[in-house]
């Protein structure tokens, strides 16, 4: 064998070895706990053929705890960039059979060195989470990686879209790095992510609580509200991934793809008609509106299993994406709360630094009323949400199916605060409150019991309904509801060079 050959094969078994990471009985145990290994599931999320491979020689410089006589090329961590549908992202992936995927320096520093690329470039950033966290024999240096990677999060934030997937462990101040990104991913019964884990907590609290109970998929997707979708398994939830990148754009300056449209944009829908029920107290479901409505039918919920009284995602009309807000008069009926209110103000800032216009469908009687509502902080909460829809600058699109009332109808991305186009359907109704309560309040001890059905009857006529607000101007027209899809597709159309810009500021104060 020539030196070059000797060195070509030298160079090889290097690669080799890299590529086993923790060797094939780690991989097996890994493979055996239902999940993939880190490369696996790169060439699952990636289109075939495209994934480059950055630092896969990188070895830790730990020497503490006899570590200098283990090192693994990569340092258990793969990173590199690659396509999904032919576009640029970057991805890392930790690799649990390497040191449990844990955080030590080098292994830091190929995220950040990553990071720095996505930023450079303007692509996404995709992180596949399994990771014992931070390596306890590195100490304070792998404090300090995690550090360099949440400061880096935080400045990606609105730049680019950051995503992560949870798909092992993922516990103590690691759980900052997903947290600070803009949509987390965790899979049913193999992820968890926990800030103190179930034997501190039953140290500290002498509480008794699983793992799964604690930081599993489903807690998190239906109560905590830090996760935003959940996967069967590693490989759907590596196309799901791919659905959620399929709407965005790749950063902040560019428009979110455009998918040329099968569906006609002159579409109109008799089923549309009978959605809303005559009575007002009946709920329904304000996802057969969007599904209708939406190009495909298609809808990509966000949060499906969270505060479910609003419902947020992205559909597409004329191919281009939308951002949808809805109330959900089939939950709760549509109220808003603390959660509702969070989680669609988080959704309509995500969609404005992203520049994907947004659709409101509004059927709200208000907001909740209750002790545990007021002491939780609905007043701060609730700002959020009217917050985020004043200072988001993209076109925003109003249809008021049926309630619009009190403090609701103002902050539903109403005229008042900066909606393009208002549109109400001939069942809505805009006031100040619902019958019964406005005649309560406005009559009380001054009407008999028999006068009040006529009071109420006669309030429904004159204020139940969209005509004052469309007199006002407030509403700019009322629709069929057949014909809300061109409706949308004209507005959007009527909308895409909207440019405004809020006034300078170094930033706004959210009420957090
Ligand atoms: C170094 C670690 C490690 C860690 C796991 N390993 N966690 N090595 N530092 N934090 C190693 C194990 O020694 C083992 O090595 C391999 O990873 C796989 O771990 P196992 O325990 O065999 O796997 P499993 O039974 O599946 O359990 C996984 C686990 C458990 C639940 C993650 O390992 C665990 O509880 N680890 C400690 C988690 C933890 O407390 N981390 C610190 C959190 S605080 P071998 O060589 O045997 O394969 C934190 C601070 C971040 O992260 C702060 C940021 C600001």
């Amino acid at each position: 064998m020539s030196t070059r050959e000797a060195k070509f094969k030298d160079f090889e078994e290097r690669v080799k070895a890299a590529e086993l990471g923790g060797g094939i009985e780690r991989i097996e145990k890994q493979h055996k706990a239902g999940k993939k290994t880190a490369r696996e599931r790169i060439d699952y999320l990636l289109d075939p053929g495209t994934f480059v491979e950055t630092d896969r020689m990188v070895v830790h410089r730990c020497t503490d705890f006899d570590m200098d006589k283990k090192r693994i090329p990569g340092d258990g961590i793969v990173t590199g960039y690659g396509k999904i549908d032919g576009r640029l992202v970057y991805i890392f992936a930790q690799d649990f059979t390497v040191f449990g995927g844990t955080l030590s320096r080098t292994n830091a520093d190929k995220v950040v060195k990553l990071m720095d690329l996505a930023m450079r470039m303007g692509a996404p950033i995709i992180g596949l989470n399994d990771s014992g966290g931070a390596r306890i024999q590195e100490g304070v240096q792998s404090l300090g990686g995690y550090a360099d990677i949440f400061y880096r999060n935080v400045m990606g934030s609105g730049v680019i879209p950051q995503i992560s997937a949870i798909l092992g462990p993922c516990a103590g101040g690691a759980v900052y790095s997903p947290a600070l990104t803009d949509f987390i991913f965790m899979v049913k019964t193999s992820s968890y992510m926990f800030v103190t884990g179930p034997d501190v907590i039953k140290a500290v609290t002498h509480e008794d609580v699983t793992k799964e109970e604690l930081g599993g998929a489903m807690t998190h997707n239906s109560r905590s509200g830090v996760a935003h979708f959940i996967g069967e398994d590693d490989e759907s939830t590596m196309i799901m991934i791919r659905e959620l990148l399929s709407f965005l754009p790749s950063n902040n300056m560019e428009d979110p793809p455009v998918k040329p449209g099968s569906d006609d944009v002159e579409r109109v829908d008799e089923k549309l008609q009978n959605i809303v029920p005559v009575d007002p107290n009946k709920p329904y479901d304000i996802k057969e509106i969007i599904t209708t409505v939406a190009d495909d039918h298609n809808f990509l919920e966000v949060m499906p299993h969270y505060a479910e009284n609003i419902v947020v995602g992205f559909i597409r009309l004329d191919g281009k994406t939308v951002g949808v807000v809805a109330n959900q008069p089939a939950h709760q009926a549509g109220v808003l709360d603390i959660n509702a209110s969070v989680k669609g103000a988080r959704f309509v800032r995500f969609c404005d630094a992203f520049s994907i216009p947004l659709v409101t469908f509004e059927d709200v009687p208000g907001f909740l009323p209750g002790t545990i509502q007021e002491y939780g902080g609905i007043i701060r909460h609730g700002a959020k949400l009217l917050y985020a829809f004043s200072e988001a600058t993209v076109p925003k699109i109003t249809v008021i199916t049926r309630k619009a009332y009190g403090g609701a109808y103002c902050v539903m991305a109403s005229k008042h605060i900066g909606a393009d186009v208002n549109y109400a359907y001939p069942t809505a109704e805009i006031a100040v409150m619902g019958p019964d309560g406005a005649v309560n309040i406005l009559y009380r001890d001054k009407i008999k019991d028999e006068e009040k059905s006529r009071v109420v009857e006669d309030y429904k006529n004159n204020f139940a309904n969209p005509y004052k607000a469309a007199e006002l101007g407030y509403i700019d027209e009322i629709i069929l509801p057949k014909y809300t899809r061109k409706k949308l597709i004209r507005a959007l159309e009527m909308t895409q060079n909207k440019s405004v810009s809020n006034p300078p500021k170094k930033h706004g104060n959210i009420p957090l």
